[in-house]
């Protein structure tokens, strides 16, 4: 998903290597399971138990079930992953690791409590591609407001504690039927918060679970918004980064506490530096940086997995207006620093090359991603 480090290389060639072993990994017990899980994993749509199936997951199918009186969520692998790269190909065992790991958390009453937002796991197996888990009779999020920001960021900020980091915010990975609810852990990385970034390490200075969050979900919230209005979709921004803040001073201290290295708390001070400033001073323009990182970020993530959708191209329209009117304020603001050619027309011409790719490369069945 990002530039690699020797942590990410690491986790990707053992998780490569113990799928290659066809060792199976399994979780709960056969006898928790509603059927027996062979019959789970022949699911075929048609029975009468299923409800509903969801077509549109890039490393899964998943299915509503009916039984013992209760509705589940069965996901099914897709073999092979529609992402087209390794970060896809690991994200099935990933998540399976991922839900041992809450498993052995929720032992804990006050981590329990903490991590309420993320969805159990009823019974998986990576052999037989399965994973079953309670079904949430949730909505996906249109414009966040500010209880589910708090929610959110607090669950994002337990999550960093126990050193899981989530890559994959977007907006078919988070559900609210009354408290944010995460329950796709195929890119939820473990990291050490202490000494690290994220779960590349120190190579990647640029990803936290804001940007995360900005980068996968809330930018397409608000592209959406600014068509409507411009003063609206900063209103909305300007929320989300209080609340941001707040939960970032919290995460700070607490680390801090623990002991983390003076180049973690520096590396979150100027972050917090930078937004608290845009608060007080001139927020627009921390808005033109933040989507221009947003988009451009998520259409390479998209070109890079084959995994294009309509949205990768309302993204690229953006960018390309944007590079058209305000290239000097991105200039100024820094929000070209990454690029290998900063000049408007060489920027230009990239963003054209990116919009012929995302045009061959757009999903098949595919409803327009992430809500848009
Ligand atoms: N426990 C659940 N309760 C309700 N809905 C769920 C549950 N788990 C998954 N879903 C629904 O199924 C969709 C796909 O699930 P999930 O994100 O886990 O699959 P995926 O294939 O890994 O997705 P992608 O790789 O595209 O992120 C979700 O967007 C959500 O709408
Ligand atoms: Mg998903």
């Amino acid at each position: 998903m990002s530039a690699a480090s020797l942590s990410a290389w690491a986790r990707r060639q053992t998780q490569l290597t113990f799928l290659a072993s066809g060792t199976e990994f399994r979780l709960g017990r056969a006898e928790d399971c509603p059927l027996p899980p062979a019959a789970l994993a022949a699911v075929s749509g048609d029975e009468p138990w299923v409800r509903a199936c969801l077509d549109d997951g890039l490393t899964a199918r998943v299915y509503r079930l009916r039984l013992a009186g209760r509705d589940w969520a069965l996901k099914v692998a897709r073999r092979p992953c529609r992402v087209q790269n390794p970060d896809g190909q690991t994200s099935f065992l990933n998540e399976l690791q991922r839900r041992r790991d809450f498993a052995r958390l929720m032992r804990t009453p006050e981590q329990a409590e903490r991590l309420a937002g993320i969805v159990p796991t009823q019974y998986a197996s990576l052999q037989q591609g399965i994973i079953l888990s309670p079904w949430v009779e949730g909505r996906r999020i249109e414009r966040w407001d500010e209880r589910q920001l708090t929610e959110l960021f607090d669950l994002l900020i337990a999550l960093l504690l126990a050193g899981l980091f989530e890559w994959d915010l977007a907006a078919g990975n988070t559900l609210d039927d009354g408290r944010i609810r995460l329950f796709d852990f195929g890119y939820l990385y473990p990291f050490d918060p202490l000494r690290q970034y994220n779960s590349d390490g120190l190579a990647s200075p640029g990803f936290h679970v804001a940007e995360r969050f900005e980068t996968r979900q809330l930018f397409a919230c608000l592209l959406r918004l600014e068509r409507e209005s411009e003063a609206q979709a900063l209103a909305d921004f300007e929320l989300e980064k209080r609340i941001a803040l707040d939960a970032y001073q919290r995460l700070q201290q607490e680390l801090a506490a623990r002991g983390a290295s003076q180049g973690v708390l520096d590396w979150l001070d100027d972050i917090m530096r930078r937004w608290r400033a845009a608060l007080t001073g001139n927020l627009g323009a921390l808005y033109l940086q933040e989507a221009w990182r947003s988009h451009w970020l998520d259409v390479k993530d998209d070109l890079s997995g084959q995994s294009c959708t309509p949205l990768t191209l309302q993204r690229l329209a953006w960018l390309r207006d944007k590079a058209t009117t305000q290239h000097a304020e991105l200039l100024a603001g820094g929000a070209l620093a990454n690029e290998r050619r900063p000049d408007r027309e060489a920027l230009l011409d990239d963003l054209r090359q990116a919009e012929a790719q995302a045009i061959r490369w757009q999903l098949r069945d595919t409803r327009s991603a992430e809500g848009v």
